[in-house]
């Protein structure tokens, strides 16, 4: 081959490794192995923090991953003084920087509550969303916040408080990631979504059109009866988790607070970018059994991956379950990844396109022996069995 034909092939081999592609991946070659974990954070071992609870996971624009998650000063519970923990892997998920504490909110009697992580590939900004005085609980009124780093999470900025923009409302996003759109409608847009008070509860979507500077409101699901004290199986969505799919569509995994129809998942979707969810495209999945939590979910190549404790009555279990009809059905061989005290959980995978990294999604989790919140533990999946 002369020169110049040798060097439109190379061009084009690596423009076929390092597109980032929506290549169709045969389900039958899905198997997927835990291929390592380490515990990133131990409550009660460290100083001045009793619980981490509320694990979010990230990718970077530079292929690095970020662990967040809250540090509860003095207590097991959702109340109370917290700093925001992060933890760095700028080699995928082997070795993790030590901790260091980005938000602290002083003493606070309800301080902050994690949150919402979301990446802009756009700019290479990554945003934690996060609320504070949640519960107003001897404060007032509850403020929606950001801090945001544009330097792969080595250092971030001041909090910012959006509800100057937003209103003033209890929203507590997530917990899990904010998904920045990567096909029409509204590409480029950042949307967060989260849950409102317990009693004017419902998943509500903030959104940014503009790289975070000005955020809006969007869909809101509203629960029945809504700003009404409610009952047992009343219809409560909660803590929620977004992906997008291939088609532009956004899928939104939600916590069934009260039981309403079944002890599982309820799912519902945005065609619009995140500006409705309407109430006629809304089901409950059976096959996802759930014992009231917060779960995860992740849209890569085509395939939904969805991590929970798989059980009805108690936060035990961990289970990776895989879809490749886009939630329709899932994958009989669910993958177990802790049989005990198992609660929260995050999913990420890192987005370059290369072969390495489509082998490979990262899951966070609130993993213990006797209880759940004894520590939070990384976990490196490899979908292909390690082959
Ligand atoms: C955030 O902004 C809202 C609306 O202006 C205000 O009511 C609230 O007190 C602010 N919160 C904080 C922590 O400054
Ligand atoms: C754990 O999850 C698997 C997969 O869904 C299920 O078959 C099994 O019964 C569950 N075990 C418990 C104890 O919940």
């Amino acid at each position: 081959m002369e020169a110049g034909g040798r060097l439109a092939a190379l061009s084009f081999l690596l423009s076929v490794v390092f597109r980032s592609c929506v290549c169709k991946i045969d389900p039958a070659q899905i198997d997927p192995l835990l291929y390592e974990e380490q515990l990133l954070w131990v409550s009660g071992a460290q100083g001045e923090v009793n619980t981490y609870r509320i694990p979010l996971l990230s990718f970077t624009p530079k292929g690095s991953l970020l662990a967040i998650t809250e540090g509860r000063k003095s207590t097991a519970g959702d109340v109370g003084a917290k700093f925001i923990a992060v933890r760095r892997s700028t080699d995928k998920g082997a070795t993790w920087a030590p901790t260091t504490f980005i938000v602290d909110d002083g003493l606070q009697p309800d301080g902050l509550n994690l949150g919402a992580v979301v990446v802009d590939e756009e700019v290479g900004s990554v945003i934690v969303v996060y609320a504070i005085c949640f519960h107003l609980y001897q404060c007032r009124p509850a403020s929606t916040m950001m801090v945001e780093s544009v330097d792969d999470g080595l250092s971030w900025s001041k909090p910012r408080n959006l509800s100057v923009q937003l209103g003033v409302k209890a929203f507590a996003p997530g917990p899990g990631f904010g998904i920045q759109k990567r096909y029409e409608p509204a590409k480029g847009r950042l949307v967060v979504c989260g849950h409102g008070t317990l009693e004017g509860d419902g998943v509500f979507c903030i959104l940014s059109d503009d790289h975070g500077q000005n955020w809006y409101n969007g869909a809101a699901l509203k629960s029945i009866p809504y700003n009404q004290k409610k009952k047992a199986k009343d219809f409560n969505p909660d803590e929620c988790q977004p992906v997008e799919l291939t088609d532009g569509s956004i899928v939104i995994n939600v916590r069934n607070q009260n039981n309403y129809h079944c002890q599982c998942r309820l799912v519902v979707r945005s065609l619009d970018g995140g500006l409705s969810l309407p109430v006629e495209g809304l089901y409950f999945d059976y096959t996802l059994v759930d014992p009231v939590v917060a779960a995860g979910a992740l849209q890569k190549d085509g395939v939904i991956y969805f991590t929970n404790p798989a059980n009805e009555q108690h936060r035990i279990n961990l289970t990776l379950r895989w879809s490749v009809t886009d939630g329709k059905t899932w994958d009989k061989k669910a993958v177990q990844i802790w049989a005990g005290p198992s609660g929260y959980s995050c999913i990420t995978s890192l987005s370059s396109g290369s072969a390495e990294d489509r082998k490979y999604i990262y899951v966070i989790y609130e993993k213990g022996h006797k209880d759940y919140r004894e520590t939070v533990s990384f976990a490196k999946i490899h979908l292909f069995g390690g082959r």
